[in-house]
């Protein structure tokens, strides 16, 4: 990080999985005209590319080369590696665990960093994941702990894969999610955890353009507050 990119304003946004993060992070994006970073994404993506070339899950020295070398392109809405559309595949249950996987090795943590920090470009980013409040973007502008129910979390998932057309059990889903939440929470760095300074919204009870609207509220207020200093 220098100078001139530590002033470009940043939202960052974490939670648990299936808490609308991605919805709500990609709608406050474009209602400002920021940046969007979707750092699950990555971390996604290297799972997919140890499931293809057979790199082992628990290796952590092979996953972090494979993270540092991640061949990724975000464009119009698709994610592109190595020429190869991923959009959806990345979605899937397994690279979904096999994220959660990898994400808890330091090695490729670190190997992702720098990645991660290079979206914090002009006009400003809204970035969301696990650890954006606390370890990407130590000095965002605004800071938000998205949460809501895990069975409200299981009942979105189920939803959005039958939308797919891709069969889903809702019991099945609920016990994964909870052992998501559970490795994501426990792990011994970068766990998942509200920063002191952050806000917390369950968004349980709430649609999708109230939680919007809140976050937009926040901001707008933070950036008024630093005006009046
Ligand atoms: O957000 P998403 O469900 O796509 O993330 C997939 C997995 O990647 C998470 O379960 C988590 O283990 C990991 N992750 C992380 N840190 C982030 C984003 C995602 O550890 N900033």
């Amino acid at each position: 990080m220098n100078a001139a990119t530590t002033t470009v304003p940043v939202i960052a946004i974490d939670g648990p999985s299936a808490s609308g993060k991605g919805t709500i992070a990609e709608r406050v994006a474009e209602a400002l005209g920021f940046h969007y970073l979707d750092s699950g994404a990555l971390y996604r993506l290297v799972a997919l590319a140890a499931l293809q070339v057979g790199v082992g899950l628990d290796d952590e020295t092979a996953l972090a080369a494979l993270a540092e070398d991640l061949d990724v392109r975000f464009s119009g809405g698709e994610i592109v590696t190595s020429d190869q559309i991923v959009t959806d595949n990345i979605r899937s249950e397994v690279c979904g665990i096999g994220a959660s996987q990898v994400a808890a090795f330091p090695a490729v943590r670190q190997a992702l960093l720098a990645r991660q920090r290079a979206f914090r470009e002009a006009p400003g980013l809204v970035a969301e994941g696990r650890d954006m409040t606390t370890v990407v973007f130590p000095d965002a502008t605004l800071k938000i702990f998205l949460t809501a129910s895990a069975e409200i979390r299981a009942e979105r998932r189920y939803k959005q894969l039958k939308e797919k057309g891709i069969d889903a059990n809702i019991r099945t889903l609920l016990l994964e999610l909870r052992e998501r939440d559970e490795r994501d929470s426990a792990r011994s760095v970068a766990p998942l955890q509200k920063a002191a300074d952050a806000r917390e919204l369950d968004s349980s009870g709430l649609g999708i353009e109230e939680i919007v609207r809140q976050v937009l509220d926040w901001y707008r207020q933070k950036v008024a507050g630093s005006q009046h200093l």
